[in-house]
């Protein structure tokens, strides 16, 4: 008999593929960089042992129940698995396993992008010299948060929170963070201080999110919170899109509430909460996270190894409980 199948629901850069069928594994890939529609999806499940996911692809029980008996191992291209019903996956007997730690500076340099872009309004001024609008200095031009002593707020202090909080070292900020652990790094490297949620919104000039997405952080950030921040303060969303309820930030963007925003990840993604897109002092990209090639190429050769040892019966390198 030969090696089992797998799957890989998108293109990935190359480890992936090359290296599990190095190791003998059939492996079939839906060739397309969108995700594939769920019909495409479920019809393909057939026979597979080896499932690699990506954050869009919605693992419940009707995709365990397509996949059968069959399935052993999901692995998702993220380190977020809220796209993944871990319960009923654990009920099954299907391992899930994720990719830390690999994307953390990568998505930690993405979020201070954000920080400086919107801080300092790189792309409102971009636009202007662009559309030939620019006619020259002015003294009052798109005035913008000096960062040097203003205050960092991290909510989650984990992988990436952390990584945040290191590089605000070099732009002389002060650090606040929320986390139910104390992080002892944050504290001893740059003097951050751990304060309640409360405490931080009416002092953070910058608030920067990194929680995984669960049933307690969403809307973490909704209208009495948003009302709670300073009119000069900008918020950061790397992380995952509903722990912000946005349509109380368009609100609290247009009431002038706080001066701007820095999305990587949205509410309904890859849709748009309607009033986001027309406004001025927000920076919106298309989940880049991760997306810098020396870690999409980790990510892949991980996906790998992890599918390879659950199959092979080995405990995987990074499993999720
Ligand atoms: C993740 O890994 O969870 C990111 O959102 C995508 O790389």
């Amino acid at each position: 008999m030969g090696k089992p199948k797998v799957l890989v629901t998108r293109r990935v850069p190359p480890p992936a593929v090359e290296r599990l069928k190095r190791a003998g594994f059939t492996v079939e890939v839906i060739e397309q960089d969108n995700p594939p529609g769920r019909a495409v999806l479920l019809s393909r499940l057939g026979g597979v042992a080896g499932l690699i996911t990506m954050l869009s692809e919605r693992v419940d029980i009707e995709l365990l129940e397509a996949a059968g008996p069959a399935l052993r191992v999901v692995a998702n291209f993220a380190v977020g698995t809220d796209n993944i019903d871990l319960a009923a996956c654990r009920e099954r007997g299907v391992r899930v396993t994720n990719t830390p730690d690999v994307l953390t500076d990568a998505t930690a340099d993405l979020a201070w992008a954000l920080i400086l872009s919107v801080a300092r309004r790189v792309v409102e001024g971009d636009a202007l010299v662009r559309t030939g609008t620019w006619t020259g200095w002015a003294p009052l031009q798109l005035l913008g948060l000096q960062l040097t002593g203003a205050t960092l707020g991290i909510v989650g202090a984990g992988r990436i929170g952390t990584a945040v909080g290191l590089r605000s070292q070099g732009f002389g900020m002060n650090v606040l963070y929320v986390d139910e652990q104390r992080n002892a790094v944050l504290e001893e490297r740059v003097g951050a201080r751990r304060v309640q949620l409360r405490e931080l919104l009416p002092v953070a000039d910058v608030l920067t999110l990194h929680l995984p997405l669960t049933p307690a952080s969403r809307h973490v950030l909704g209208a009495p919170q948003l009302a709670a921040l300073k009119p000069t303060a900008i918020l950061i969303n790397t992380a995952r899109g509903p722990i912000v309820d946005e349509t109380a930030l368009v609100a609290a963007l247009r009431k002038g509430q706080i001066a701007g925003a820095g999305f990587d990840v949205y509410e309904h993604e890859p849709r748009l909460t309607p009033g986001l897109m027309e406004l001025p002092n927000v920076v919106l990209l298309p989940h880049l996270g991760s997306a810098a090639t020396a870690t999409r190429q980790r990510m892949s050769e991980m996906v790998a190894e992890n599918v390879r040892a659950v199959l092979e019966g080995r405990e995987p390198p990074n499993p999720v409980k």
